[in-house]
């Protein structure tokens, strides 16, 4: 582990060391304590082979029982910080009308236990969980689902407002999109661009409002949102490629950063919306609220870049209309793959990223919200001593954390970097099958947890703040 004479990478004081993880994926006990039903136990109950091995989101790491032996574990594992999600089914079982009692004690239990162990916990509102009944009359389609997430963003913030400080509305809100009505990974896995840019729309414009009403409750804290930026790399420099790259960039990236950050929309993507007819309904005055409420901070979520090149074959005009009209993906010769999960490991990409904030988003106040590496049949690498060595997990982080250093010493407005994740948890239709954690998790054994080589490492990197 490191000495403090051998720290080459000092990060600045009051970094914060931590990681995130979201409510469905840990708490478990998905059907107790009044809690309502999301789409994923809807899903899951409709299409259970859509999960690796059959493996629901009830049988997730059981946070909502282990909550307190997990937050010691925290600490033994380094944090100061931590992100976690509320429920919208478990605080609002119906996601609008009568709050659920025994979900204010839990949150209310898990908020006082963090900050009694000087972790300082990050809140997310929404991580991919609508709760059934708005999805029954089109969740994020729907403009009343809209209204209603803004009085669940209010609920919270005066309930755990007192105590929270850091707030973000949406975790990766363009997921549900692409995996709810473009790609077929989330429910209700439809294939409708119309639908895909109204849900975008409602989301961000959801995300604005939240951050209204927050800002009406003086509350003292900051306010951000959480977004996956995956870096749009061209397979070259030509213009046809360098175009393609930038579109890509505009439908992934700058759709939902625009927005957040400058309270405007990208032109390029609105104008191939109305040239395809794909505008969405916005009612007057909302984009005024776009404008006025963007975020106090930023957080990235960075695991992979997108490469692509020109269209090499003229699109289908009968087919649904996909981004993938304007670009190709590109396989780039001899990247790096993470094999487990199939997605590219570049590091290099957190620093561009941070780099684009820097110099194209006022350097935004940002930090690493989440960056991991999601790795199959970890048993393996189990020692005699029951402890998992996962070096490949510590070169993963130790590699973009140079990354990040070195765009801090240029200058970026990153405070913190935060792992996805703090123990092993199930993810939605991949289940429990790629591990992302700081601890393990162990199944067979009533979800017995044991720290990683990568924890103890972690650990250390935190209270030396560096490596
Ligand atoms: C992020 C999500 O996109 O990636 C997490 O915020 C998710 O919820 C993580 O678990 C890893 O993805 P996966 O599918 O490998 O678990």
């Amino acid at each position: 582990m490191t000495n403090m004479n051998e720290i080459k990478y000092r990060f600045p004081d009051g970094f914060w060391w931590g990681s995130a993880a979201s409510g469905p994926q840990t708490e478990g006990a998905a059907a107790v304590d009044g809690k309502g039903k999301n789409i994923w136990d809807h899903w899951y109950e409709i299409e259970p082979n859509r999960f690796f091995d059959g493996v629901g989101p009830d049988k997730t790491s059981q946070f909502y029982y282990k909550y307190k032996d997990d937050i010691l574990l925290m600490k033994e594992s380094g944090h100061n910080s931590f992100r976690m999600s509320i429920q919208w089914s478990r605080l609002i079982p119906e996601g609008r009308g009568k709050v659920n009692q025994k979900a204010v004690e839990f949150y209310n239990n898990v908020i006082n236990e963090m900050i009694a162990h000087g972790i300082e916990p990050f809140v997310n509102l929404f991580h991919f969980d609508m709760p059934l009944k708005l999805q029954e009359i089109g969740g994020w389609i729907n403009r009343e689902t809209v209204d209603a997430y803004v009085k669940y963003a209010q609920t919270c913030f005066e309930l755990f407002g007192d105590r929270v400080k850091f707030w973000f509305t949406h975790n990766e809100p363009i997921v549900p999109v692409e995996g709810g009505y473009l790609y077929d990974f989330h429910y209700p896995n439809e294939v409708d661009f119309g639908k895909a840019v109204q849900v975008a729309f409602h989301s961000i414009l959801a995300s604005a409002k939240a951050i209204q009403a927050y800002r009406k409750l003086k509350q003292d804290g900051k306010i951000g949102i959480i977004l996956n930026l995956t870096p749009s790399y061209p397979r070259s420099q030509n213009s046809a490629d360098l175009q393609a790259a930038k579109l890509a960039d505009a439908f992934f990236n700058r759709s939902f950063l625009d927005p957040s950050v400058k309270g405007e929309f990208p032109r390029e993507l609105i104008q191939i919306l109305k040239d395809e007819g794909f505008l969405p309904k916005i009612m007057s005055g909302d984009l005024a609220i776009i404008k006025e409420n963007t975020v106090d901070l930023l957080g990235v979520n960075y695991y992979q870049p997108r490469r692509v090149k020109a269209k090499e074959n003229l699109p289908n005009p009968n087919a649904p209309f996909m981004p993938e009209r304007f670009f190709d993906h590109y396989e780039m010769p001899g990247r790096k793959m993470n094999p487990h999960r199939g997605w590219e490991i570049y590091e290099k990409g957190i620093y561009d990223i941070l780099t684009n904030l820097r110099e194209n988003y006022g350097n935004i106040e940002c930090f690493i919200s989440e960056n991991g590496m999601g790795v199959e049949g970890e048993e393996k690498f189990r020692d005699q001593n029951g402890m998992i060595q996962d070096d490949y997990r510590i070169e993963f982080i130790q590699e973009h954390l140079k990354w990040v250093h070195k765009a801090l010493e240029e200058g970026a407005n990153v405070k913190g970097y935060h792992l996805w994740t703090f123990m092993d948890n199930w993810s939605w239709s991949n289940a429990y099958k790629n591990r992302y954690g700081l601890v393990s998790v162990n199944l067979n054994k009533d979800g017995e947890r044991t720290i990683k080589k990568s924890g103890q490492w972690f650990k250390s990197v935190s209270e030396h703040n560096g490596f």
